[in-house]
């Protein structure tokens, strides 16, 4: 039904349907388009609804374009193994397999849409299509000790917010450990799993989701307060692929450094951008919550908060409030 709903809006050259013309054409009833028009904009597409005058197509959603793609990459090997899907449940869970099957380091999955994004925490991560960048890196650090592992989120940080401020111009700010925050609310989020054998990290799948052309609209309510898209902070659509090959080439250029110099340089980028220190924070963890003041990232990645008798306590994971 929405590809013939598609097929007149098409046949209109961008001009208006009446909600009656296009009951009449289709056999449907008013309240049956109005419902398929919801679908389509669950889709990506945009319309204009004017009473009286009817419905008319904005845009259809934008698509990536695996050849263009590749032809932007400026990188070695993050993304030249590039899996580009329409749907997928979640990004992390193909990137997941391909490991197992041997995919090297640097393979991505890229998706147009999650039906099970993945968040931090067990939540699930609000993936609509042709909306946002969702995709997952494999990573095979299997020259970093296991207890330096949290510096990976830390580093995947710094380069996404690095790539977001170079394509769009925003004040985009790192809240700790993995989140990306404009104005105060969340544009993107970091999910590092890793997978350790005998006490030895094997390989770390990195997933990034990054909101960029989520409308007010596409948002389920109980996260529009928090939540923004890189398109509504700049107000203008942002070019995915752009930002996909821009943050590809920050992260592996990034990931050398830290290979070659250790976590220092990262330490010191991460301190430029973070917004979680210097301030009171409350972290919250499954089983508990600390209160107190973010003094500093230790060595490890770790966040330190010095609580309110004086001692200091090591964060190693957990969602932070301001
Ligand atoms: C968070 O902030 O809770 C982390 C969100 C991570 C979402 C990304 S989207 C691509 C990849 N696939 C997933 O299922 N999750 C990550």
């Amino acid at each position: 039904m929405t590809d013939r709903l598609l097929e007149l809006f098409k046949q209109s050259d961008r001009d208006y349907i009446s909600g009656e013309e296009l009951s009449g054409k289709l056999n449907i009833s008013r309240t049956a388009v109005w419902k398929q028009i919801e679908r389509l904009k669950q889709q990506g597409f945009q319309f204009e609804a004017i009473p009286r005058k009817g419905y008319r197509l904005l845009s259809a959603p934008e698509k990536f374009d695996l050849p263009s793609l590749l032809a932007g990459l400026r990188t070695e090997r993050f993304g030249r193994q590039l899996h580009l899907r329409d749907e997928v449940d979640s990004t992390q869970i193909v990137a997941q397999q391909l490991t197992a099957a041997g995919a090297p380091e640097g393979a991505v999955v890229l998706a147009e849409l999650q039906t099970a994004g993945r968040g931090r925490m067990g939540r699930r991560w609000h993936s609509p299509k042709g909306k946002g960048l969702w995709f997952s890196l494999i990573l095979r650090p299997d020259w970093l000790p296991l207890s330096q592992t949290p510096q990976l989120t830390l580093l995947t940080a710094v380069s996404l917010c690095r790539a977001v401020r170079q394509v769009t111009g925003l004040d985009a700010g790192i809240k700790w450990p993995n989140d990306l925050l404009i104005d105060g609310r969340k544009v993107a989020g970091i999910l590092l799993e890793a997978n350790v054998e005998n006490g030895t990290l094997q390989h770390v799948v990195a997933g990034i989701g990054i909101s960029v052309n989520l409308t007010e609209d596409d948002y389920p309510p109980d996260i529009r307060a928090i939540a923004t898209s890189l398109a509504i902070a700049a107000g203008r659509r942002i070019d995915r692929s752009l930002l996909f090959v821009e943050l590809l080439a920050e992260w592996e250029r990034l990931y050398a450094l830290y290979r070659s110099e250790g976590f220092a340089p990262i330490k010191l980028l991460w301190e430029a951008l973070t917004v979680s220190l210097g301030r009171e924070i409350v972290c919250r963890m499954p089983q508990e919550t600390v209160e107190g003041f973010a003094e500093a990232i230790d060595e490890q990645g770790a966040l330190l908060v010095r609580l309110n008798d004086g001692s200091v306590r090591k964060m190693f994971s957990g969602d932070v409030e301001f």
